[in-house]
């Protein structure tokens, strides 16, 4: 594909709090590893990994204006936790500022936080690896990083599992988005 990745780290660096970055570096790094045990493009799996938090480190007033210049509906829980708005601006703005238009990079930008009803294998690849790259400290991942290399299906429904049980037993507002990937994930529907 030709990217050149010591600029986008540079360009990244420059952008992120460095515990965003150093984070954002080992996710590619995992999110690549997952991506060869699964056959899916490395490199572009290590692309997505590294710009996933391109809008991490945006404050939360400024991601609502992001969010709001580039035409985006905002529902209440995106208000009330503006935070869930860094995937999406963070997509586009990777499209925007960094000229990157691979639709599939673009996509698992996108989906890395709340998910979609349609996850190709390359966003559940991102999603799992933002969760299990080694310098996380959550509780719960031994199970999510044992299988994180055998089956991207079960591994991915785990994650999600995973995060929907932390944010009820931190009492935070669930996405309506969330509730409707769990379901179809559950009636085993397309995700
Ligand atoms: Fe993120
Ligand atoms: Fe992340």
């Amino acid at each position: 594909m030709g990217y050149d990745i010591e600029l986008l780290k540079e360009k990244l660096k420059e952008r992120l709090a460095s515990q965003h970055y150093k984070h954002s570096v080992r996710t590619a790094e995992a999110a690549a590893r997952m991506a060869r045990a699964f056959g899916v493009d490395e490199e572009k799996a290590y692309l997505a990994g590294l710009l996933h938090d391109y809008s991490r480190s945006t404050s939360a007033g400024q991601l609502v204006s992001e969010a709001e210049r580039l035409g985006f509906e905002i529902n209440p829980v995106e208000a009330a936790f503006p935070y869930l708005l860094h995937a999406k601006v963070g997509a586009r703005l990777v499209e925007l500022d960094l000229n990157i238009k691979d639709k599939e990079i673009i996509s698992a930008i996108e989906n890395h936080t709340i998910g979609s009803t349609s996850m190709s294998k390359l966003d559940k690849i991102v999603y799992v690896a933002d969760m299990i790259e080694p310098g996380r400290p959550h509780e719960g991942l031994d199970v999510l990083r044992r299988i994180a290399l055998e089956d991207l299906d079960e591994v991915f429904e785990k994650a999600y599992a995973h995060s929907f049980e932390y944010l009820i037993r931190s009492k935070q507002l669930i996405h309506p988005l969330t509730v409707e990937i769990w379901n179809k994930l559950i009636a085993k529907d397309n995700v």
